[in-house]
């Protein structure tokens, strides 16, 4: 989603910004631009609809010469993507450069309010009134600083903000209500980004701004304050960064390296976890003792998108392994429910990013209600793992492609671990505890194995590239993954896909069934296989295509089947962590063939701060 890079020092601004924004590029974007002080004090602007290649194009031909700037990708929310609704943002006829995440909920009182004043606004953003607000204090002959901080608390909503003004070159500004900021410190320079990995490359020493924080940033000084509690002393963390972390390394695209680095991401979530010896797994930083957890008598799971089909997952292991009964919600929904919730009732939240507004809100919401919360993340040092009471991390490492496979994985193996951990703590007997350790360990093999079946994929995909609509179905717990196969296809292909208990098929969508409306069908050997069985013969009654996700050797599956995806015999509990692996190959083929841009897929954002 947005992205904001800001630096001051004492080299050039232009590509340090540009090489920021392009590794913020994979959180999804539609325009982006920079705004630089030249050495004659001057506010240089350049912002371009489209890729950050556009604005690199522009700026090869008026580049924005200076040390100190901001620079913003952004992805539209007020007004559609286009070069004059691009950030940065001018207030007061080019007396200041406003970046900003988030959305101003009062914006349109307060452009009213500016417009009676005289401003006149050039862009349909919410941003904009921003900038003008700041132009208006530095009229009183206020510092920057203080006419940021004189601003802030008329604005309602969200913002992480980068602000920059020719009065006083060399000074950048930052604040943050509800979203991400983090300022990076340098020898004889500074940085601000939406996100470390933006300027990890320059420093590993970051300091995360806390909401209601303002920082002034020069080349040489770092000045942070509260607005209510004033001036407050940084605290200074380290952040991990291996250079090669984004490479492709040969691969075409990340979804693929992504699908592909999922063994490794199986044995990453497990290691440390597992005490064989007691047949449980281990959580360093649950902060919560078994005596608790023994108490717990419900387990609510907040998340969105594939992290919500991951709790899913967890919602059928859970309440198998546990026993405790298990509720999955929409984050964005959660918080606004007031869902009667005992007091023995423990809140996880789920997020690859750690940042998604929908579910930092539910946990705060969980929070504020009393209730221990444990979060599910991988970003480290992201606000949900900061703000949680508790938590696990994925170890998945940086994921790029949009569509999210390997969190996926991790969080599956996570929640694997943990229903195994809490059913350890009741009624779970050794013998059941470790064959599904032993399981869950063995899963990279599995896993290995089933990205071969990817040429019969390529098969699969050229029967479906064409079709409008695909109908995915799974049941019991292959109903998430029906579910999380049908949102990869769409997101990245753009067909619509709908996923349904095999079971419900016949309820409605079965009435969408013809010759044009491929069903994917995941049907591992399992307890249910013949039920599913009939389901596909009903399908087939209606002149219904097949594609089918089936344990190896299943002739009978095979038979029935268009198209036929074979993934080992592998034990229940890591069955869906398998099966999904031909659903994410198959929805990067099926865009591969209608050649979308598979990681950045259009509308979407990979970290969605707004809600
Ligand atoms: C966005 C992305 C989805 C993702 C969801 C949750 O909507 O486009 O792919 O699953 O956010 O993200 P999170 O980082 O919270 O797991």
């Amino acid at each position: 989603m947005c992205g904001i890079v800001g630096f001051t020092g004492r080299r050039a601004a232009e590509p340090i910004l540009l090489a920021g924004l392009r590794r913020l590029e994979y959180r999804g974007y539609d325009s982006a631009g920079v705004a630089t002080i030249d050495s004659e004090s001057r506010l240089v602007v350049r912002k371009r609809a489209g890729r950050v290649a556009a604005l690199e194009e522009l700026l090869s031909q008026s580049p924005a010469a200076g040390e100190c700037g901001i620079s913003h990708t952004r992805w539209a929310t007020h007004g559609p993507a286009n070069d004059l609704n691009a950030h940065p943002h001018i207030g007061g006829a080019g007396r200041v450069a406003v970046a900003h995440n988030g959305v101003i909920e009062n914006h349109a009182q307060l452009r009213d309010e500016l417009t009676r004043l005289g401003y006149v606004f050039q862009s349909q953003t919410d941003t904009e009134v921003i900038a003008h607000l700041i132009a208006q204090e530095l009229k009183k002959d206020l510092d920057l600083f203080s006419a940021v901080r004189a601003i802030l608390p008329r604005l309602e909503g969200t913002y992480g903000l980068a602000v920059v003004a020719p009065c006083e070159p060399g000074v950048l500004i930052g604040a943050r209500m509800g979203s991400p900021l983090v300022v990076g410190l340098g020898d004889g320079e500074h940085f601000l980004a939406s996100d470390s990995s933006a300027i990890a490359p320059h420093t590993q020493s970051v300091a995360y701004l806390q909401d209601g924080e303002v920082v002034r940033l020069t080349a040489d000084e770092f000045n942070l304050e509260h607005l209510e509690r004033g001036s407050i002393v940084p605290r200074v963390d380290r952040i991990d960064w291996k250079p090669d972390d984004r490479e492709l390394g040969g691969v075409p695209h990340y979804m693929l390296k992504e699908i592909y680095e999922q063994p490794n991401t199986v044995r990453d979530a497990c290691r440390g976890r597992i005490r064989r010896g007691e047949a449980t797994a281990q959580f360093g930083g649950l902060n919560l003792t078994a005596a608790k957890l023994r108490r717990v008598r419900r387990i609510v799971f907040a998340a969105c998108g594939t992290s919500l089909h991951a709790a899913k997952i967890g919602e059928y292991l859970i309440e198998r392994c546990a026993r405790i009964p298990v509720e999955v919600e929409y984050a964005g929904e959660f918080r606004y429910s007031n869902a009667p919730l005992d007091d023995r009732t423990l809140v996880f939240v789920l997020s690859q990013s750690g940042e998604t507004a929908d579910t930092l809100g539910a946990l705060r919401e969980a929070r504020r209600r009393g209730h221990p919360t444990l979060a599910i993340v991988n970003t480290v040092g992201s606000t949900i793992a900061r703000e949680a009471d508790g938590g696990i991390y994925l170890h998945a490492g940086t994921e790029i492609g949009v569509a999210g496979t390997k969190s996926f994985a991790a969080q599956v193996v996570v929640l694997s671990l943990l229903a195994i951990y809490l059913g350890r703590l009741r009624h779970m007997s050794f013998t059941a505890g470790l064959e599904a350790i032993d399981a869950i360990e063995s899963a990279p093999e599995p896993l290995q194995k089933t990205l071969a079946i990817e040429p019969l994929v390529v098969a699969a995909a050229e029967r479906i590239a064409n079709s409008k609509s695909v109908l995915f179905l799974g049941r019991d717990v292959h109903h998430p993954v029906a579910l999380e196969g049908a949102l990869k296809l769409k997101e990245i292909s753009y067909i619509h896909a709908e996923g349904y208990p095999a079971s419900e098929m016949k309820h409605g969508p079965i009435a969408l069934v013809d010759p044009e409306t491929p069903c994917v069908v995941v049907a591992p050997r399992g307890p249910l296989h013949a039920k599913t069985m009939s389901n596909i013969e009903e399908l087939k009654a209606r002149r219904g295509v097949i594609v089918a996700v089936g344990t190896e050797g299943d002739r009978e599956l095979e038979r029935r089947a268009d198209v036929f995806l074979p993934i080992p015999d592998v034990p229940e509990i890591i069955q869906p962590l398998v099966a999904v692996v031909p659903l994410q190959l198959l929805a990067y083929h099926v865009a591969l063939l209608l050649g979308r841009d598979i990681d950045k897929p259009r509308n979407l954002a990979k970290s969605v701060t707004v809600e």
